[in-house]
């Protein structure tokens, strides 16, 4: 795993443009992939899993810092029980068997979302891999699971309320910096990328408050499809967009 400002370093020298801090993908069309090859939703997902891992490792290797996926959304929960079993099966998995690879590559696991909605076994291994991985510093891997963005905006209103009654807080005290500090995962910096896959264009809930100045990249390819390349060209894109954040630039 190569150090980032090395990374970065590298690519200007070759003429590349610089690479997003952090990318945040919502993994869009596992079972349209599925349906076009007459199989059932669950090969979609697992064929899913398999792009996660390369994904992972990719970003780590040309120096992305922080990777937020949406894994499993809050309105995800509406889909049919064996759906959802499979899809919380998959994670199982997924954790069973990358925990000490993720760990060997350096990768820090964090989770949003409301955990308390998941299966005490899941949330037992969650718990385990991010304390396993908690000092690690290549790539900071953000799974979204059980995650809605109002959700995750009311719960901080909600602090903020409970300390001001508390008297910890003053009303006037309430800007967006005190606001952000309540959100899920306070201490990692907003997405200069957002990748959706699948062809839609659409939020789906996905870190509102945090996407305020992301660039999107919509792109047609199925999640299970979405490789090494595709995210290159998905960082290709981004490269050549102009970040202005209200400002004029020349
Ligand atoms: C993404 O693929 C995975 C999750 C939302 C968990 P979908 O399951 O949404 O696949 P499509 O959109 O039906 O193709
Ligand atoms: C968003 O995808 C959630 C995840 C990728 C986990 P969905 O497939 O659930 O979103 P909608 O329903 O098409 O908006
Ligand atoms: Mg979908």
């Amino acid at each position: 795993m190569v150090d980032r400002s090395e990374a970065q370093t590298a690519r200007a020298q070759n003429g590349l443009p610089p690479v997003p801090r952090h990318v945040a993908i919502i993994m869009d069309g596992n079972g349209r992939w599925a349906k076009a090859r007459h199989l059932p939703r669950a090969a979609g997902h697992r064929k899913g899993v398999e792009a996660v891992r390369e994904v992972v490792r990719v970003a780590g290797e040309i120096g992305v810092s922080y990777l937020t996926l949406f894994g499993f959304s809050s309105e995800n929960w509406k889909r049919p029980e064996t759906e959802v079993r499979d899809l919380m099966g998959l994670l199982r998995l997924y954790l069973r068997r990358e925990a000490r690879e993720l760990h060997g590559q350096g990768v820090r696991l964090r989770v949003i979302g409301d955990r308390a909605r998941l299966a005490a076994d899941i949330r037992e291994q969650l718990a385990e891999v991010e304390a396993l991985t908690a000092a690690n510093t290549a790539l900071t891997l953000v799974i979204a699971l059980s995650y809605g963005g109002r959700a995750e905006i009311v719960e901080a209103a909600r602090r903020l309320a409970a300390e001001v009654r508390d008297g910890a807080l003053a009303p006037e005290a309430i800007d967006e910096a005190a606001f952000s500090a309540r959100l899920f995962a306070p201490d990692i910096p907003d997405p200069d990328l957002l990748i959706r896959t699948s062809g839609e264009q659409r939020i789906s809930n996905f870190l509102l408050w945090q996407l305020a100045y992301t660039e999107f990249v919509f792109v047609e390819t199925l999640w299970p499809d979405f490789d090494r390349a595709a995210l290159l060209a998905a960082l290709g894109e981004y490269g050549r967009r102009e970040r202005r954040y209200g400002a004029i630039t020349a």
